[in-house]
């Protein structure tokens, strides 16, 4: 796909400060031949959807082969596609596909490790003398103990004895999870050699995976203890020789700079940290904004409560960290975390607000397949679990399985999704779908492909500076400019649940107008800031765009 999307004005020159992008979780997503399964082919009949939604962006979690332990997470080749996704072909015609709806192709990579049925991972552990051996971090264990006190992300220590070579091998997540040795050239070359062979069929981007944990400490010293809660003993302990070492960033660069040979092709990075989130690290992988990743997850926004200075605060935080030529983007839900919607006790009021402030950031809005129409996540049944998080911390921790349940497309026994029991169940408790909500014109899909084409086509949604308005007599109200020079829009929230009056004067001297037009309401109807006035209201739960009148 060259050039310009149809309709939109571009003013940048890459796709990814402008498009929306919206995550697929393939299995979950739309099944095409009967197994409960979601799969390429199933993509590829909604992307009518995704179009007329107005993402300009799809990011599908791993398809690659896989035993699943990880649920694609764990990955045994590359470049091959998992049988219960597809094939190959099936990928090169979501590509011609997707592009021919205007919508790009982003890749989730694993690259900190791959599955232990990987033909590296298998040679590597066949003998100490092997050559890939070194592929991997292998240790002697000291006496009977491990050669440090890492744990692994999902519980255990980080270390697993091999029996027949007498020395085991560092994972960060699983057992069958081993991490790559990034030290060695050899793997960073094959690792781009993989990324190369999705370059060439013309992906237009990649998600990587936990990328902040590529490189470990060359001693491997003992992390030092810190403050964490549980069920996971990894959160004791303070991520210093593990996570964010110094060299992650020269490699990445040296990723950057091949990644250079394709145009147009971008690198978003999932960054890792502790709870409630680390912007400034985040920020730190997106180098001097040119030279590392071209976006970066902060998670703030996944975690954040339903305080509207909070959310005022993290955005700001998260701005101030951006390097100067940098760009933000922005996410509330992902296949990791809960739902926000079911953070917000399924208000949709709340929603409605969420996805007004998510889709007027400045920065690369990311969507979650499903929020759109606030599908929740009430966790699934023990004897229901898929996720290996969840069956291992459970009854502390319910695992990721909630916010992974089957799209719900419509009213009919398995909504759309398949014509067999998908596997995992659809949440019983609710009663929404992307049919009955196209016909409601007030219902929360309609907020969020309004503001989506809204976004497109306006300049200062997608490209302007963020500024900040202080609104005294009522704080629960975030009001901010969006500022393009030849045009600049406001945006106010109200979080709360009253309706709320406050006063004109600083929205009025931000937008150095007395007069407000409403450009869009989450509550369809309502105009009431329009004209001149002392004082402007808003109902409860209600964002508005307004423009100078
Ligand atoms: C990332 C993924 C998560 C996966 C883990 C291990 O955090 O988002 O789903 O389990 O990495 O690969
Ligand atoms: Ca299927």
């Amino acid at each position: 796909m060259e050039g310009r999307r149809e309709g939109v004005m571009q003013a940048f020159d890459c796709w990814w400060k402008e498009s929306a992008v919206y995550q697929i979780y393939p299995r979950s997503f739309q099944d095409s031949n009967h197994d409960g399964i979601g799969d390429i082919e199933g993509i590829i009949r909604r992307l009518d959807y995704l179009q007329w939604l107005g993402v300009g962006a799809i990011w599908l979690s791993p398809i690659y082969r896989s035993p699943m332990k990880d649920f694609g997470y764990d990955i045994s080749d590359y470049r091959s596609l998992d049988p219960v996704f597809g094939t190959i072909a099936d990928v090169d015609r979501l590509l011609e596909e997707a592009h021919a709806h205007n919508i790009r192709i982003i890749l989730d990579m694993v690259l900190n490790h791959t599955s232990d049925q990987h033909a590296w991972f298998l040679e590597s552990a066949s003998s100490r003398e092997n050559p890939k051996r070194d592929f991997y971090i292998w240790r002697d264990m000291k006496g009977r103990r491990y050669p440090n006190n890492w744990y692994g992300t999902f519980g255990g220590r980080a270390w697993t004895l091999d029996r027949k070579t007498g020395q085991c091998y560092l994972h960060s997540f699983l057992k069958e999870q081993p991490d790559l040795n990034w030290h060695n050239d050899a793997v960073v070359a094959a690792l781009f050699a993989e990324l190369e062979f999705w370059l060439e069929k013309g992906v237009d981007g990649f998600r990587l995976d936990v990328i902040n944990l590529i490189m470990k400490d060359v001693q491997l010293r003992n992390n030092p203890l810190g403050w964490g809660g549980r069920p996971r003993p990894y959160d004791l302990q303070r991520h210093l020789y593990d996570r964010n070492l110094s060299g992650s960033h020269e490699r990445l660069k040296t990723f950057r700079t091949m990644l250079e040979r394709y145009p147009q092709r971008m690198l978003v990075g999932e960054i890792m940290v502790d709870k409630p989130g680390e912007p400034e690290i985040a920020a730190s992988y997106l180098g001097t904004g040119e030279d590392e990743l071209h976006l970066a997850f902060d998670f703030s926004g996944t975690w954040l409560p339903w305080k509207a200075d909070a959310w005022k605060r993290a955005a700001q935080r998260w701005e101030r960290a951006i390097p100067k030529s940098g760009w933000p983007c922005w996410v509330l839900n992902n296949h990791d975390t809960r739902r926000s919607i079911t953070r917000w006790g399924g208000n949709i009021g709340r929603a409605r607000i969420a996805a007004l402030f998510l889709l007027t950031q400045r920065g690369t809005p990311f969507l979650y397949y499903g929020e759109e129409i606030g599908m929740r996540d009430h966790p699934v049944r023990r004897s229901e679990m898929q996720d290996p998080l969840g069956l291992r911390y459970w009854p502390f921790y319910r695992g990721r399985d909630g916010s992974r349940r089957p799209m719900r497309w419509d009213g009919s026994m398995n909504h759309g999704f398949s014509d067999t029991t998908p596997w995992l169940p659809f949440d019983g408790q609710d009663h929404t779908d992307v049919f009955s909500q196209k016909e409601d014109r007030s219902s929360l899909l309609h907020v969020y492909r309004d503001l989506l084409h809204m976004r497109n086509h306006d300049h200062a949604l997608r490209c302007g500076k963020t500024q900040w308005i202080e609104i005294e007599d009522s704080p629960k109200v975030l009001a901010y400019t969006r500022d393009a020079g030849t045009s600049r829009r406001l945006i106010l929230l109200n979080f709360t649940d009253k309706e709320v009056f406050f006063r004109a004067e600083p929205v009025q001297k931000a937008m150095e107008s007395e007069v407000l037009r409403v450009l869009y309401s989450t509550i369809p109807g309502d105009t009431s800031v329009e004209g001149t006035a002392q004082k402007l209201s808003l109902q409860p739960y209600q964002g508005m765009i307004c423009t100078q009148g």
